[in-house]
């Protein structure tokens, strides 16, 4: 049975996800502050140990965006995904509540934006905006 809580996970827990999923590791210091500053983080447990996270940063009122949505491979394709976006979405419309026009926005990895769609997400270009972009 999978286990999900809404607990911000350690550094070592959040680097091995992200480095079972090709991304690579980060500094534990940085890591620490990345997962204090989110407004929510959720963590997917097989007993002890961590298979499955994702989290939201942003400002809160205006503008929130979904950030590493990540299952452990060998957990891929058991809807531990969907599991944890769920939570993401249930906690943006928490948000929308109070503020209505608030805007959730995700940036999503090569080949995954069907898996984001099943949550009803569109890409930008759908929603009739302009490119999104990143500084590198
Ligand atoms: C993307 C990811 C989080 C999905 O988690 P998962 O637990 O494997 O997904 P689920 O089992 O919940 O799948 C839910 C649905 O999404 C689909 N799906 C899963 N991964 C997909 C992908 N890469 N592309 C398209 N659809 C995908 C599944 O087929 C399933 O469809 P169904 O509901 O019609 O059966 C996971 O594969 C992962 O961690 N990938 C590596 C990290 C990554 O790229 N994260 C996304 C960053 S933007």
């Amino acid at each position: 049975m999978i286990d999900y809580i809404e607990k911000t996970p350690s550094a070592d827990e959040y680097n091995t996800l992200t480095n079972s999923v090709g991304w690579g590791v980060t500094e534990s210091g940085i890591v620490q502050t990345a997962l204090a500053n989110s407004l929510y983080t959720v963590c997917a447990y097989d007993g002890e140990r961590i298979i499955g996270f994702g989290r939201l940063i942003g400002d809160g009122v205006m503008f929130l965006y979904v950030q590493d949505i990540m299952v452990l491979p060998e957990y891929q394709g058991q809807k531990i995904g969907t599991e944890i976006m769920e939570r993401i979405v249930k906690k943006i419309l928490d948000y929308k509540q109070v503020y209505g026009d608030l805007r959730a926005y995700l940036g999503a990895s090569v080949g995954k934006d069907d898996f984001y769609k099943k949550f009803g997400f569109i890409t930008r270009e759908e929603a009739g905006l302009g490119a999104g972009m990143v500084l590198l």
